[in-house]
């Protein structure tokens, strides 16, 4: 991101920013306004709890109650809490879960910055093992646990995560019966341990959402704890940096509270004060009918000029995703598209960046794989970062 801001002209189709020009500054110029205006004393600009403002979780609780039928608002609200951004909710379910040395069971590919945090803390990422159409393997899951077993190691495996909604990077989404696998699997082995589910895009689809309940409603992860992660921030305005978290598990909510009152005593009251503003007046939901076709636009455009400009004829594959703001491209085997490799230097020397492929893998990471993202740029800037992208990769078919 760092190279991308100060490279002039250089195109960035790495970071997974989300698009400047459909950033909501109406929605949030009223919201703002009616704070100021509102009579009373402005406690939105004092401090909030540790736990988030009531009235955003409640809004926040009714609203995961839509998607997740046979769930009381009540019981989310009660296990809500608002971050700051859903990365900190990630890093405070790991900080009090795992020690160093411990082992987390992750989706393949995987959200790099997790992967990343999951280095620092001196934790392992193990892959969840897929089919050959990149399902989750429930078979392949069974012999990695009874290795894991043979080698002593299952004690220290803390917990599951996945990003289950047009994922960063795959931009694939979770099905149920993938889920329900993994968690029938895991309980087979008596392995009822903590599960992330990263809902980090589920809002964020293109014509409807992905019809697959979450490990809230699943019924075979019933008996595990839970934690499921949104973010407003991808949705809304990635600038004001809310996320929440809802756990199941009163325990380890517990103890996450504990620790965030370390961090900060509470994300951002007057940020989470806009949020109820645009929750409650339809402002959040009118941003994302608007936002939802600019997506899918860029996606089309992104996706329709690597085609056109023949990277299917060099052997390269993606899938067109419904959702989310990633294209996650499949080079030729022997082809090292991997961080510091020769293509990614030639990348940046023809002024287009990208995600090498090999960061978003917990273990076992293959080099041929890339992550383009359409977050941030549009129009002729993110066609001629296409192009740039196929030339590169002519020279190197
Ligand atoms: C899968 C996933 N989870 C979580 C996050 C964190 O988002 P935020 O902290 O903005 O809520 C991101 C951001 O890119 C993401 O891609």
């Amino acid at each position: 991101m760092a190279m991308a801001l100060e490279t002039p002209g250089l195109l960035s189709l790495a970071a997974g920013f989300t698009d400047n020009k459909t950033l909501p500054v109406g929605e949030v110029r009223t919201a703002v306004e009616e704070l100021a205006q509102q009579p009373g004393e402005p406690e939105y600009l004092q401090y909030g709890t540790n736990r988030g403002r009531p009235g955003l979780r409640r809004l926040l609780a009714e609203r995961l109650a839509a998607l997740e039928p046979g769930l009381a608002v009540e019981a989310l609200d009660a296990g809500m809490m608002v971050t700051n951004g859903s990365q900190q909710a990630l890093y405070l379910a790991m900080q009090v879960l795992c020690d160093p040395g411990d082992i987390v069971l992750v989706d393949r590919p995987s959200y790099f910055v997790f992967l990343e945090m999951l280095t620092g803390l001196g934790v392992q990422a193990r892959s969840l093992p897929l089919d050959g159409d990149g399902r989750i393997d429930g078979e392949a899951l069974r012999r990695l646990l009874a290795d894991m077993e043979a080698r002593g190691e299952t004690k220290r495996l803390k917990a599951v995560y996945f990003v289950s909604y047009f994922s960063n990077p795959s931009a694939r989404s979770l099905a149920e019966v993938e889920k329900t696998v993994l968690a029938e699997v895991l309980a087979e082995r008596g392995l009822t341990i903590p599960v992330l589910e990263d809902a980090a895009y589920r809002d964020l689809y293109y014509r409807q959402p992905y019809a697959a309940r979450s490990v809230l409603t699943l019924p075979a992860w019933q008996a595990f704890p839970k934690l499921y992660l949104a973010t407003l921030t991808k949705s809304f305005a990635t600038g004001l940096k809310v996320g929440y978290g809802f756990c199941s598990d009163r325990a380890w909510l517990d103890k996450m509270l504990h620790v965030k009152g370390h961090h900060d005593f509470g994300t951002a009251n007057f940020n989470q004060a806009v949020f109820e503003r645009v929750i409650g007046d339809g402002g959040f939901e009118a941003q994302l009918a608007r936002i939802r076709p600019a997506y899918e636009a860029k996606m089309r455009s992104l996706h329709g000029t690597l085609e056109a400009e023949g990277l299917p004829a060099l052997g390269w594959r993606w899938a067109e995703p419904t959702g989310g703001l990633y294209l996650w491209l499949e080079a030729p085997r022997a082809l090292d598209t991997g961080m510091n490799s020769e293509f990614c230097h030639a990348c940046v020397r023809e002024g287009v960046l990208y995600v090498p492929g090999d960061l978003c893998f917990g273990d076992d990471a293959p080099r041929h794989f890339a992550r383009l993202s359409f977050g941030v740029l549009g129009g002729d800037e993110l066609i001629q970062a296409a192009r740039r992208f196929v030339t590169v990769a002519r020279r190197f078919a």
